[in-house]
């Protein structure tokens, strides 16, 4: 995968304007995976990432870039001491589902009808605490 390069912002440079980023995995020319997350304000005050979308092309799947990006904000909410971090996904999605499990990602929450276009529209809120870097 020596082509593989990355197209991103960071939290710090981007999401202080629209608390919102996404990153893009390239293989040669070709955009082969994306994740996009935005910080959202709990009303307790505190901060998570939702993902709103995380994909790779089906050829290029099974080859470790959906760790990739995962992997990648991760790392970002855990230097920003960011510590939950969540999204939503179909009941039937069962590669995504386990995809999510290996990384610490635990169903906390079933929505029905939550899609309005497709079947099943039931969903999966999967949710991750995650041990921040914060120095005692
Ligand atoms: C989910 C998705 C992003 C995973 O991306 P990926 O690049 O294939 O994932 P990786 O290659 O990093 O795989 C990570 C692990 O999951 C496993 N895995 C990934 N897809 C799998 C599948 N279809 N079946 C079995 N295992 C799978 C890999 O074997 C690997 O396991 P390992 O760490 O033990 O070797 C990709 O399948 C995808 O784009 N799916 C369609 C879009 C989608 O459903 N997105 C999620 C909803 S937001």
């Amino acid at each position: 995968m020596e082509a593989f390069r990355w197209v991103g912002f960071d939290f710090d440079c981007y999401c202080e304007v629209v608390n919102s980023c996404c990153f893009y995995s390239y293989y040669s020319d070709i955009c082969v995976g994306s994740i996009a997350c935005r910080l959202e304000k709990k009303e307790n005050g505190s901060v998570r990432v939702y993902i709103m979308t995380l994909g790779v092309l089906a050829p290029y799947r099974e080859l470790g870039i959906g760790s990739r990006l995962l992997n990648h904000v991760l790392d970002l909410c855990s230097k920003q001491n960011i510590t939950e971090i969540y999204l939503h996904v179909q009941t039937n999605n069962d590669d995504a589902i386990n995809f999510y499990k290996k990384f610490g990602f635990e169903i906390t929450e079933t929505i029905q009808n939550y899609y309005a276009s497709i079947t099943p529209p039931d969903c999966y809120v999967l949710t991750k605490y995650i041990q921040t870097h914060t120095k005692k």
